[in-house]
């Protein structure tokens, strides 16, 4: 059960890795360039050593550009070589379902040693198909699939009980968060990792009643502060306290 965070902004994993709550990092063309990212490759590559510096060992999964199946095979070895922490992310398939990019999976898996997160994926079926062409992580866009109109967590159920039972070492990520009850609700539903917005693990931890209740504790601690003050013995009565003469008191010799 993990937390990976679903963002290419620097500070916002910073602010999630020194809490220690994180495990690793995804990324997407779309979530780069939202995270202002433009530039092509040199500006991808510039990022992605930072990210892959800052959360180090944990693993920064980064999506090829292309989908041709020759400069997919280059590109992925081309990134996985720029970090050791580097996942490639490969789509299940094309644009127009284009079939190769499941033996461009497998063969990066078994003949280049490169860790593969097969992406895009909406079916338990996808994420067993991808499993047993040797991915690492089958990404599964719940998000994605509550809005297609089905229902993920049953995805996500089957998914697991799927690899469980092939014995299949890939790990579900549970990606696309729309909700907070999401990261629970896919953690129960046999997700090994969900991947998080930003915004969505900031509302995890935020509660409008905690905020009431941690203002109540400061308010007090301050009111009781106030109250020591006011109940110290004013410096009028230190004036008719006995004042110490310096003189050795006498005690009764011992019986
Ligand atoms: O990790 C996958 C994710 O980035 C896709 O999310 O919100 O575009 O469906 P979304």
């Amino acid at each position: 059960m993990a937390i990976f965070v679903d963002s290419g902004n620097i500070a916002e994993i910073q602010k999630f890795m020194k809490m220690g709550i994180l495990r690793g990092v995804t990324t997407n063309p779309t979530i780069l360039l939202k995270d202002g990212l433009t530039g092509g490759m040199s500006e991808i590559k510039k990022r992605t050593l930072a990210i892959a510096e800052t959360i180090y060992p944990y693993p920064l999964s980064i999506e090829v550009t292309t989908n041709d199946k020759e400069k997919m095979l280059v590109q992925a070895r081309q990134l996985a070589a720029w970090a050791d922490n580097i996942v490639v992310k490969i789509t299940i398939h094309g644009p127009d379902g284009e079939l190769h990019n499941v033996e461009v999976i497998h063969t990066l898996e078994h003949q280049h040693n490169v860790r593969v997160n097969v992406t895009a994926m909406m079916s338990a079926q996808q994420c067993l198909l991808a499993a047993m062409a040797g991915a690492t992580y089958v990404s599964l866009f719940c998000g994605r699939v509550n809005n297609m109109g089905y229902n993920c967590i049953d995805e996500l159920k089957k998914t697991r009980k799927l690899l469980d039972q092939f014995n299949l070492k890939a790990k579900i990520i549970a990606a696309s968060t729309r909700e907070i009850l999401n990261v629970v609700e896919w953690w129960e539903a046999g997700a090994h990792i969900v991947t998080v917005l930003p915004n969505i693990l900031d509302g995890m931890l935020v509660h409008p009643y905690t905020k009431e209740t941690v203002r109540q504790f400061l308010q007090d601690a301050l009111k009781s502060e106030q109250l020591i003050v006011q109940t110290q013995v004013p410096a009028t009565l230190k004036e008719i306290a006995p004042v110490h003469t310096g003189k050795k008191d006498v005690f009764p010799a011992r019986l």
